[in-house]
């Protein structure tokens, strides 16, 4: 299998699409760019690439198809402009959505003669390229197969399932763990700096702990998986009780103590419903759709 220079397109010039345009044209790939503002494309033609003057020039041009534009709705927009040219076409969205947004895309790419992979990227601009970067990819396991050296030029290319939706899904959970712990972190530094103790002091010793932790999610994945929420080690009552303190704790310092109360919501709907003595990871119950 050929490894480099095959021709490459890149749909879509932000942040992200120029990392990407710079990454192939340093990797020696003939580079056809567009992007609405064509202004964006100056800098990647003066370093090799050619700038296409409609997006269907810049599809017709290469047999792998990268788009990163800012949402699925412009990107299905953008791609509409080009749906007479992508007939063979390896089209790779790297534009973050849901789910169904990649299902749908996989339609409309088999209606017009395409294949379609939908990536999701770990990476900012700046470490595409690097080793640093990972990106998860599904839907068309060929275009994957066909384009994975090149896909490799990226960033660390893993194939997820054939289900389009899948690499999105991944994304969607793991952004909601992110951000999360990240309110968590916000809520804490608030709690922290009005006990006297700024953020920095915390930080070491909350990471520290929060490593020490995070082997519990394990655990919590299996319980969850299997339904089975038997624990000698740390039930819902006694997480009740934990969050109750540090609920009263916030909002004693005036603080709202938005970010965890949601998490003791649906930690008292589990313990009137009788499963006080179930593990921490019985919670996900209440959110079940419909539930
Ligand atoms: N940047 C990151 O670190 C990163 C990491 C992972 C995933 N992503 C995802 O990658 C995608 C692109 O991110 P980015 O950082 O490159 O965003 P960005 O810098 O804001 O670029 C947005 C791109 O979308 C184009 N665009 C916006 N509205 C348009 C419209 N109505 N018609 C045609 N083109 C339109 C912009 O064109 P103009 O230049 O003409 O405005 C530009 O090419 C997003 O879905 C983002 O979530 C980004």
């Amino acid at each position: 299998m050929s490894t480099t220079r095959e021709p490459v397109t890149i749909i879509g010039l932000g942040n992200l699409g120029r990392a990407l345009a710079e990454t192939f044209l340093a990797n020696g790939h003939p580079t056809t760019v567009w992007n609405r503002s064509a202004v964006k494309a100056e800098t990647l033609v003066a370093g090799g690439a050619t700038a296409a003057g409609t997006v269907a020039d810049a599809v017709a041009a290469s047999e792998l198809v990268v788009v990163a534009l800012l949402d699925p709705a412009v990107a299905r927009e953008v791609l509409a402009g080009a749906a007479d040219a992508v007939r063979g076409r390896a089209l790779v969205n790297l534009t973050s959505g849901g789910p169904q947004d990649a299902r749908e895309l996989t339609g409309w790419a088999a209606e017009h003669g395409a294949e379609y992979l939908h990536g999701a990227v770990y990476a900012v601009p700046q470490t595409i390229g690097t080793t640093e970067s990972s990106i998860n990819y599904s839907g068309s396991a060929a275009v994957h197969q066909r384009w994975q050296a090149q896909l490799e030029i990226l960033g660390k290319a893993t194939f997820v399932g054939t289900d389009a939706g899948r690499a999105s899904g991944y994304d969607v959970a793991i952004l909601a763990g992110m951000y999360g712990m990240l309110g968590g972190f916000l809520h804490a530094a608030a709690i922290a700096r009005a006990a006297g103790i700024s953020a920095t002091e915390l930080t070491p010793m909350l990471v520290s702990w929060l490593t020490d932790v995070f082997p519990a999610l394990v655990t919590f994945a299996k319980e969850i998986d299997s339904g089975d929420y038997t624990t000698e080690e740390s039930n819902l009552v006694m997480n009740q009780s934990g969050l109750a303190t540090i609920i009263t704790a916030s909002t004693s310092h005036g603080i709202p103590a938005s970010p965890l109360a949601p998490l003791k919501e649906l930690i008292d709907q589990q313990v009137a419903a009788g499963h006080g003595a179930a593990s921490f990871a019985r919670a996900v119950e209440s959110l079940r759709s419909g539930a």
